[in-house]
């Protein structure tokens, strides 16, 4: 289990101190249209939205990003503080950890979400590899303990089939993946929301999941924190020759623009945007296409490692950039915002249309 440990640090490490974004999200090809009459008054403008039952005073998450170790405890004592105050979302790394090491730290690392957070919307996390090899039974059990945990209100599951397949320790097996996270969401009285890692989700993949009875998808897309560099930067700690292999993916996946209208296409439950969202005016485009919140995950953990006061700033900063954006748009409100007008570049256009997402391509008065 130690090289568990070692290895969410190895995340850290690499994720903060080496260059691991790449791709394109397509943010650049949304526009949404500026409004220099809005008849509203910037501080009329209210972000605030109702989530899994709790109230938040912006559409965020904070994604999930770590826990189970010593930095883990640290990191996330301060996001749980901050979530708390501001009244965001926030999801735990994968608490795999934790259940099956069963230290005293390891535990601590995620209950201390709970005790920071008493009030906003947690989200417990595990992955994949782990439900297909576990019976029904011991499955629940763990679901159920990482939900209580953190005092969850709801459970996410990560699918990273590729990030498993590149990570030297990986565990790249999926198969009855579908009908555990079926027998979960039939099961658990909890919303169950399952995300990608960074490389999005498909309209066919949407449906599967709708078709699960899940109540909510992060699609993790394509253009901020690449997993394909995550996990080569680590190997190369070890071994310099073993680039080209990671190289060969590094612009694999689902842009995050097109994930999120892939999943529109198809999914009626919570969709949840994130993969390179940056800044509030990346959040309005995505509310704006149809999302109903956003997650950001790698700038907190940078931010949390510099100290709590710039977690806050880089917070407050994301809020009045989608405050303003809204008031531009003459939005008072995130429901208003989502009626306003927007118009999609090329690249956009060019894959809605191959792929025939009708509701985007209506979004945008083509169909
Ligand atoms: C250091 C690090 C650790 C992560 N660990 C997890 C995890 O345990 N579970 C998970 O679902 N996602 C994990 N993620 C993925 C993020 O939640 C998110 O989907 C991804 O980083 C894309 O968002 P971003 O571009 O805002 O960083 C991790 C990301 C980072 C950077």
């Amino acid at each position: 289990m130690r090289d568990i440990a070692s290895r969410k640090d190895d995340h850290i490490r690499v994720a903060v101190f080496r260059e691991v974004e790449y791709g394109r999200t397509l943010l650049d090809q949304v526009y949404l249209l500026h409004d220099s009459l809005p008849e509203i008054n910037l501080e009329d403008v209210d972000c605030s939205v109702r989530i899994f039952r709790k109230d938040l005073s912006i559409p965020l998450i904070i994604g999930a990003l770590t826990g189970g170790t010593e930095i883990g405890l640290k990191v996330n004592k301060i996001l749980a503080e901050i979530a708390e105050k501001f009244r965001v979302g926030i999801c735990v790394g994968s608490q795999r950890i934790a259940i099956e090491k069963r230290d005293k730290l390891a535990i601590e690392s995620f209950t201390i979400v709970r005790e920071k957070a008493p009030t906003t919307l947690k989200i417990a996390n595990i992955g994949a590899p782990q439900i297909s090899r576990l019976d029904e039974k011991s499955l629940l059990d763990w679901c159920i303990e990482a939900i209580d945990m953190i005092n969850a209100d709801a459970l996410e599951i990560h699918l990273n089939p590729l990030q498993e397949s590149l990570q030297l320790e990986g565990e790249p097996t999926f198969s009855n993946v579908l009908d555990k996270i079926r027998h979960i969401a039939k099961s658990l009285n909890k919303p169950v929301i399952v995300k990608e890692v960074g490389f999005g989700i498909s309209k066919e993949t949407a449906a599967k999941l709708a078709d699960a009875g899940i109540s909510g998808i992060e699609i993790a897309g394509l253009g901020g924190t690449n997993f394909t560099l995550i996990e080569m930067y680590r190997r190369e700690l070890n071994d310099p020759e073993v680039r080209s292999l990671y190289e060969t993916f590094l612009n694999y996946g689902i842009p995050t623009v097109l994930s999120v209208c892939e999943v529109l296409e198809v999914f009626n439950g919570t969709l949840i945007a994130s993969g390179g969202v940056r800044s509030g005016l990346d959040i309005a485009k995505l509310l704006a296409i149809g999302a109903d919140l956003a997650a950001i995950a790698r700038p907190f953990l940078e931010k949390a490692l510099l100290g709590k006061d710039k977690v806050e700033s880089y917070l407050k900063r994301i809020r009045y950039e989608l405050l303003i954006t809204m008031f531009l748009t003459g939005s008072r409100t995130v429901n208003e915002l989502k009626t306003k007008p927007i118009v999609f570049g090329n690249d956009i256009i060019c894959w809605l249309r191959q792929r025939k997402l009708s509701k985007c391509l209506k979004r945008v008065n083509l169909e």
